[in-house]
């Protein structure tokens, strides 16, 4: 018998830019030319039958005017196709129009498309590169950022993936303008988390300046506030990302509010926004950590206020099983040994560090029902 030692030891750099800006196709074309993806000699544009219509069109002629090969691919819009289907799909589409291992993918949309577009790069032709072009709030603050890609399956949400980081990302602000307004509200949910768990002057601004982005039912968008929450939502994403990008601990934190938000989420079958059921896990969070004395009431009630302030859901909605919401929280990423785990705030701004220096915590069962009828 023999046998042999296979020495790979791998140096990656993947380190990448973020733009944030208004209107940036240009700026993307003029990358292109420039060698972002040096390696690539076609372009698989792929976004959703909603960002179709507003802006692939007009990116697509560009980079096409510019002599760049792209080909424009699009999917149905809507979590519910965030599905291994659509990837499928999407990659036989790429194949019968002769994409190879040549190729770069641009996902134009919200947090949808770069989750699937990103998962689909990593895995078509065994990885290509791709480029987040992020046109929602929410994939702005923080589904682009961090290089976390993945569909969902009747099972739970975001579970098949990779860490796949982008080459490069463009936040563009203006086409937040077209966002209907409960979609704003939806990454307001993302950068109320952010600012609960690592920022607790952006927490303060936002309950001052709340109203200049989105007031209950109208998105003010308020040019400067808009600039100011693109900016801190990355500053607090990048951080944390860069000192831990697998998720082996600090990273997370990031998941705050998720435990039962994305339970949630599933159960719900996608009917409320993703944000929508990060505020109901928030919430969910934020009530452990008072009972634990990890918050103080003026703390808890604070950041209630904040997400209502948002239009946000804050409770979990009247007619949902607690008890099957439980079970979906066994599907976290965070479950180790079917065990149940919380990030948890620590005070505003900070997050809690466990026994072992752990930022997840196993919780029983039984201890979370209770929580949940008590928020009843
Ligand atoms: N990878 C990560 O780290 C990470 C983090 C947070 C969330 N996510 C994922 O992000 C997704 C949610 O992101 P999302 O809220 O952007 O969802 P989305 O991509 O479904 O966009 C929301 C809706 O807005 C539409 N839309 C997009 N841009 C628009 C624009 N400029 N004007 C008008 N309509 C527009 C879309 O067609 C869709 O109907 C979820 O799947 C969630 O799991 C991933």
């Amino acid at each position: 018998m023999s046998s042999f030692h296979v020495p790979l030891k791998r140096t990656v750099d993947d380190s990448y830019d973020i733009q944030i800006g208004r209107n940036l196709f240009d700026d993307l074309v003029q990358d292109l030319l420039n060698g972002l993806t040096p390696k690539a000699s076609r372009y698989a544009l792929i976004t959703d039958s909603n960002v179709e219509k507003l802006y692939a069109k007009d990116l697509h002629q560009k980079l096409t005017e510019a002599g760049l090969k792209t080909d424009l691919f699009v999917m149905a819009a809507g979590e519910t196709n965030k599905t291994r289907e659509t990837k499928i799909s999407l990659e036989d589409q790429m194949l019968e129009a002769g994409f190879g291992r040549d190729s770069a993918v641009i996902a134009l949309g919200g947090g949808v498309v770069s989750d699937l577009g990103g998962f689909l790069a990593g895995t078509f032709g065994r990885g290509i590169p791709f480029i987040n072009y992020s046109t929602t709030l929410l994939s702005a603050a923080d589904a682009s950022v961090g290089g976390k890609t993945a569909v969902d399956t009747p099972h739970a949400t975001n579970l098949i993936g990779l860490f796949n980081q982008p080459a490069k990302v463009y936040l563009d602000i203006e086409c937040w303008k077209t966002l209907p307004v409960r979609e704003i509200r939806s990454g307001l949910a993302e950068t109320v988390k952010h600012a609960c768990l690592a920022d607790s002057e952006l927490f303060e601004w936002l309950e001052l300046n709340i109203n200049s982005i989105c007031s209950g039912e109208v998105a003010d968008l308020d040019d400067a506030a808009c600039e100011h929450i693109a900016y801190k939502n990355c500053e607090v994403k990048y951080t944390v990302v860069k000192k831990d990008e697998k998720e082996s601990n600090l990273r997370q934190v990031l998941n705050l509010g998720h435990t039962a938000g994305r339970a949630f989420e599933t159960l719900c079958g996608y009917t409320y926004t993703h944000g929508e059921c990060v505020a109901i896990g928030m919430v969910v969070q934020i009530e452990i950590a008072f009972d634990r004395g990890l918050v103080t009431e003026d703390e808890r009630n604070r950041t209630i206020a904040l997400l209502k302030k948002c239009g946000l859901p804050v409770s979990v909605p009247e007619g949902t099983s607690l008890e099957n919401l439980v079970i979906k929280m066994r599907t976290d990423k965070k479950a180790r040994s079917g065990k149940i785990r919380f990030v948890l705030q620590d005070g505003i701004g900070a997050m809690k560090s466990f026994e072992g220096g752990s930022y997840s915590i196993p919780l029983d069962e039984e201890y979370i029902l209770t929580i949940l009828k008590k928020m009843m």
